[in-house]
Order: C-alpha cells, then structure tokens, then sequence
C-alpha cells in the first residue's frame, strides 16, 4: 500500500509495546520518519531497532508528567513539527463490578469503590 506519506515525520505515542508498536511499524513501512515515544527504554530500543528503514529514533517520555510532555514538543518544534500525530497510551487500569440485589459496586484499582442502584432485574419483575 502506498500512503503517500513517505519522508514525512510521525510521532507515535505509547509506542513501546501493544497497538502503538504495530503503529509506528506500519508508518514506517510506510517511509515515514517515525519518532516512538514511552516511558520504557528498553522496550522503545527493541521497536527502534526492529524498524529496518533508517529514520526511526526514541524519546523518553512521561505523559502523566506535564514537563515531560513538554520537553518533547519543545524539542519537536525546534527540529521542524510533526507531520502525523498517533495520540496513543496505556489504557486505565482493569476494574470489577459486583452485583449485590439493586447494587451495583464497581471497583477499580487505587480508586474507592462506588456502589450504583441497578435496574437490572426491573424487566423481571
Ligand atoms: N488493545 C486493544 O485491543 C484495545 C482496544 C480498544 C482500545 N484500546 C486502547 O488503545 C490504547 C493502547 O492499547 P494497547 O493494548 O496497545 O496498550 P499497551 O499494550 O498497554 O501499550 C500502552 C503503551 O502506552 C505507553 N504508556 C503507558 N503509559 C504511559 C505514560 N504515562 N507515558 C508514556 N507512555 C505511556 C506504554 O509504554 P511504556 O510502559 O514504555 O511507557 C505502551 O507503549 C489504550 O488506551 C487502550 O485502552 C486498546
């Protein structure tokens, strides 16, 4: 396939690891300059490296940290802007929910648990 985006820079978001990875592999393939960014290091060198095609580089970053986040654009900006944003990151985090007769609780992990009145049995009554 031929986008036609060849020579133009992506920035791809939570590119480390999961759909950000198969993301920034794909712009790549593409021959977009592909700019991969996570927190991880390690991870982000084993994707840089995976990518054959010359122009792939990583960037440490934090996107809970505002400075972080910052910094980057910063340094973007000054090499020239992005052509392709990939607006990416780790999802929340996997919670429950708990059923106890018209009660709902749902419970999410570093979050107090919040209980809710279902109607859920309504139609069989
Ligand atoms: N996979 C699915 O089927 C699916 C379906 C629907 C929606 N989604 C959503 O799509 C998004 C990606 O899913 P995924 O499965 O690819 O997730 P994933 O495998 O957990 O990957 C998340 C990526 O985001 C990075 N990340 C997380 N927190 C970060 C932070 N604070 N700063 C910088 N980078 C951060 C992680 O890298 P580091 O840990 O190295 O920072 C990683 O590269 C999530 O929001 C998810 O909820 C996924």
């Amino acid at each position: 396939m031929d986008l036609g985006i060849a020579g133009k820079r992506a920035l791809v978001l939570g590119a480390s690891r999961g759909l950000g990875r198969a993301i920034a592999t794909a712009l790549a393939a593409e021959g977009a300059e592909v700019v991969l960014a996570a927190r991880n290091r390690e991870r982000l060198a084993d994707v840089a490296a995976a990518i054959t095609t010359p122009r792939a580089r990583a960037e440490i970053i934090d996107l809970a940290d505002e400075a972080s986040v910052n910094g980057l654009a910063q340094r973007l900006l000054e090499a020239g802007g992005v052509d392709i944003l990939v607006n990416n990151t780790g999802g929340p985090p996997t919670g429950s929910v708990r059923y106890t007769g018209d009660t709902a609780t749902i419970r999410i992990p570093g979050v107090a648990p919040r209980a809710a009145t279902t109607n859920r049995y309504a139609s069989r009554r």
